[in-house]
């Protein structure tokens, strides 16, 4: 009986077979405990000299890191283990011998790591990193189609900018240029006045000369847009999302979150209603921290909202920033012609802002005026002019960052652990 990993629990006390790898192991002479997996998950196969084959127990013995092999044996319970389960091996076969396998279990620097990167994703740090992204996009899908939410895929190659024009990749499209996707939210806010509730996930490029742990040049975001929905609305369902994706990731993956030694205690706090500063009071709160230079008007950087983070166990949601530091499509304020419905989400623990979104202006006449403003009344934005010409409504949408969205729910130091293969400043390869 073949099998994998995964589905072992199915199988107490009977003979089953494994393709796997061997990730790590450990002999004497009378014993041998290999560590085996199989991309479905890791577990323990124990080779003992008096029960198997002479030439078996010598396989054990000999073979090396990432061999790929068929390996056989007897499912037993093991309360040990957090895994619940080990293998009495009684066979194995090699498939492929592999030498000098560069990553051992030694300690490697990251940039290491990185060139290698298309062989760590099988470590099994990595790989519990890659199952929790994996629950976060599969609980993604469940909310938006459990809350009315209709999938929309907007283009990749576009004519516009609407998270500002110096962040773009360029590149030729017959005899026109055109660009990557910096966000699908100006195509959403069409779909949104098609369909009411719409999503899109997506990748996501930014030319973006940033080295820090929460940038990558390609990310994924998912981008809702939904139609009568104001500001208020929109922070609604933000923070049910988030809390539902954390609650799926604790519910899911509680043993790669083990594997991981994420604090859990944490993520059990991230449930609905979250708290919400405004950009104004967020300010006197950083002076009164000891920022002194920092002024209304100036953007928040990493260090601020951390400070800002550390008094809450809940995301914070930092609302109506000045007008002047957020793009041209954001609904200002009723009363106040200085700041927009807008708002920021920043993460617990340091991890930064995860989510950012707005209502969008839906007068006419005043994103005219904005576009004019921001010198893009031109050729590429007229489509989208037209929108608030047939039946404008109030909207409102934003978009989660998937990778730093990860990187907090499973605690990883870096962005460019929670994406298979990161695009970053300096790094094209694997
Ligand atoms: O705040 P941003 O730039 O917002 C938009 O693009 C809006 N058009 C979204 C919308 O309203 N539909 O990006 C949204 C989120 C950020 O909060 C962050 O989580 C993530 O995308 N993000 C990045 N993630 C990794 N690397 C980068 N360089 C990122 N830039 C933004
Ligand atoms: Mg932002």
């Amino acid at each position: 009986m073949k099998t994998t990993i995964a589905e072992v629990g199915k199988y107490v006390g009977q003979v089953v077979t494994i393709g796997a790898w061997l990730s790590n192991k450990r002999s004497s002479g009378k014993i041998a405990f290999l560590q085996l997996r199989d991309g479905t998950g890791f577990m323990q196969g124990v080779v003992v000299i008096s029960e198997v084959d002479e030439k078996v127990f010598e396989a054990a013995k000999s073979i090396t890191q990432e061999s790929s092999i068929y390996v056989t044996g007897e499912i037993r319970v093991d309360e040990r283990s957090p895994f619940g389960y080990e293998l009495g091996v009684q066979n194995i076969e090699v498939i492929q011998e592999a030498v000098d396998y560069p990553i051992t279990p030694k300690e490697h620097g990251v940039e290491f790591l990185m060139d290698h990167r298309h062989l760590w994703i099988r470590s099994k740090k990595q790989h519990s990193i890659m199952k929790i992204r994996n629950e976060v996009i599969r609980a993604t899908y469940e909310f938006f189609n459990e809350n009315g939410f209709v999938k929309v895929d907007p283009p990749i190659l576009t004519g516009s900018a609407p998270e500002g024009t110096t962040e773009l990749f360029q590149t030729k499209y017959f005899d026109e240029d055109a660009f990557l996707s910096q966000s699908g939210q100006l195509y959403m806010e069409a779909a949104a006045m098609a369909l009411g509730k719409v999503f899109s996930f997506g990748p996501t490029f930014r030319a973006e000369k940033s080295k820090t742990r929460r940038h990558l040049i390609e990310f994924w975001m998912i981008e809702p847009e939904m139609a009568f929905y104001e500001f208020e609305d929109s922070l609604k369902v933000q923070e049910e999302y988030v809390s539902f994706i954390v609650q799926s990731v604790l519910k899911n993956c509680k043993l790669e979150l083990g594997v991981l030694e994420r604090d859990v205690t944490k993520l059990e706090k991230i449930t609905a209603p979250f708290p919400r500063i405004s950009y104004d009071e967020a300010i006197e709160f950083l002076k009164n921290k000891g920022f002194t230079d920092i002024e209304w008007g100036d953007d928040f950087g990493a260090p601020h909202e951390t400070a800002i983070a550390e008094s809450y166990e809940k995301p914070v949601f930092i609302t109506h920033y000045p007008t002047s530091l957020k793009p041209f499509y954001m609904q200002p304020h009723p009363t106040r012609e200085d700041v927009v419905l807008c708002a920021d989400m920043i993460a617990p623990e340091g991890y930064g802002e995860i989510i950012g979104g707005s209502e969008r202006v839906h007068d006419h006449d005043l994103l005219k005026q904005r576009l004019e403003e921001h010198g893009l009344l031109d050729g590429a934005y007229k489509w989208y002019l037209q929108l608030r010409q047939y039946g404008s409504v109030p909207h409102s949408g934003f978009g989660l960052g998937l990778e730093r969205t990860v990187a907090w729910i499973s605690g990883a130091d870096h962005v460019r652990e929670t994406i298979p293969f990161p695009r970053l400043l300096n790094r094209l390869y694997p």
